[in-house]
């Protein structure tokens, strides 16, 4: 079964798909999610629903995030904001396979389950198995009273809007923004400075004018979907907090233009797939500018030893780059809200080149509600 919004209902407002829509809403979007919620006197954010008190948030000594697909992938970051913001221990695993491996629940263990519908089957069978075995499972989900938010102990909504395309963009960047203000909230109940939490606050309210400033960048990246729409496949490159970026990046475009794409840890490329590199396999590289920048550009420089293109996504032009979508910088733990962003245009100009069927790929659905 589907779980649908009623697309009829929700006008494409000039825009030619919900995906071009959707991608075109995020600055209000991600102001939305932060509306309410920062506390300026303390520098931190109050999340209202999540039942968790101070003590009890004190007492977590791990956190483990389990979502699907795109979720997942936002689940990836928001492991490594937790861990960097609250310096908690955190990662993330497809929930279809933690629930498979009769893992050890903890009880010092907080669970995070990620899911824009609210409905997945995967996810919320692992919550159902979680709370049968005693475990705290928190959400972090879109739609308002779905399964997954009602089966939760507590939780906080990502309010994104209705997201109709199958292909999630605005609701992955509104999901990350959700993690980062749980990491900041359970920093600063832990160790996170004053300083450094008004740090990240400054940056999350700098992101929606950072956000608007990548749109405007369309036409550029319309042009740069036409010069790699001849890729039989596509490699995307990251490091640390690149790496989940390059991910989501690849299932972008491999979801809605079929292009086979695959993202590895730039650090990996030695270790095999440079094999595959040469002119026909062109290379998206995440660029940030933080302390792996050298170790990025020397990435590159293997790629272009072997004649591959490159196509980087940095907050400055990239020599070893064939081409650079320059973004703007925010502070490095928030880098990569940013940074997928010109990517999902990318996907969909590619996909819109290609006369792809944009907000319906073949055999997907929005909601996988079945095993
Ligand atoms: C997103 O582009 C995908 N269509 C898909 O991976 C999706 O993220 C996944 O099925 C999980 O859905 P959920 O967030 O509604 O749980």
């Amino acid at each position: 079964t589907t779980v649908e919004w009623e697309a009829e209902s929700y006008d494409m407002g000039g825009h030619d798909t919900y995906m071009h829509k959707e991608i075109s809403e995020q600055a209000d979007a991600v102001d939305r999610v932060l509306r309410g919620r920062i506390d300026d006197r303390f520098s931190t954010v109050h999340l209202g629903g999540l039942n968790l008190d101070a003590r009890e948030a004190r007492g977590v000594r791990r956190i483990k995030i389990l979502g699907c697909g795109t979720s997942y992938h936002a689940g990836q970051i928001g492991a490594q904001l937790i861990e960097e913001l609250a310096r908690i221990p955190a990662d993330a695993e497809p929930a279809s396979e933690f629930r498979y491996r009769n893992p050890v629940v903890d009880p010092d263990t907080l669970y995070v389950a990620v899911s824009q519908s609210g409905e997945t089957y995967d996810v919320l069978a692992a919550v159902q198995e979680l709370k049968r075995k005693g475990a705290r499972v928190l959400g972090v989900v879109n739609v308002v009273g779905s399964a997954i938010a009602r089966e939760a102990d507590g939780g906080t909504y990502v309010h994104a809007g209705p997201e109709v395309c199958v292909v999630s963009t605005k609701c992955f960047t509104n999901t990350v923004v959700a993690f980062a203000l749980l990491a900041l909230h359970l920093g600063r109940i832990r160790d996170l400075s004053v300083a450094d939490g008004k740090r990240i606050i400054d940056g999350l309210r700098r992101l929606p004018a950072q956000i608007t400033e990548i749109l405007e960048n369309e036409d550029e990246i319309k042009k740069l979907a036409a010069e790699y729409a001849d890729a039989k496949s596509m490699m995307f490159i990251g490091r640390v907090r690149g790496y989940p970026v390059a991910r989501e990046a690849s299932l972008k475009l491999k979801e809605v233009s079929y292009i086979h794409a695959e993202a590895y840890p730039a650090s990996e490329l030695k270790h095999g797939p440079l094999a595959l590199i040469e002119p026909a396999m062109p290379t998206v590289a995440i660029v940030p500018d933080d302390d792996l920048l050298e170790k990025n550009r020397a990435a590159m420089e293997e790629i272009k030893a072997r004649s591959g293109r490159i196509l980087a996504v940095a907050h400055q032009v990239q020599e070893k780059a064939d081409h650079t979508i320059v973004v703007p910088k925010n502070e490095n733990e928030l880098d990569p809200i940013l940074m997928g962003i010109p990517l999902q245009l990318f996907a969909y100009h590619t996909a819109l080149a290609m006369g792809r069927d944009i907000d319906k790929p073949r055999n997907l659905a929005k909601s996988v509600t079945v095993e």
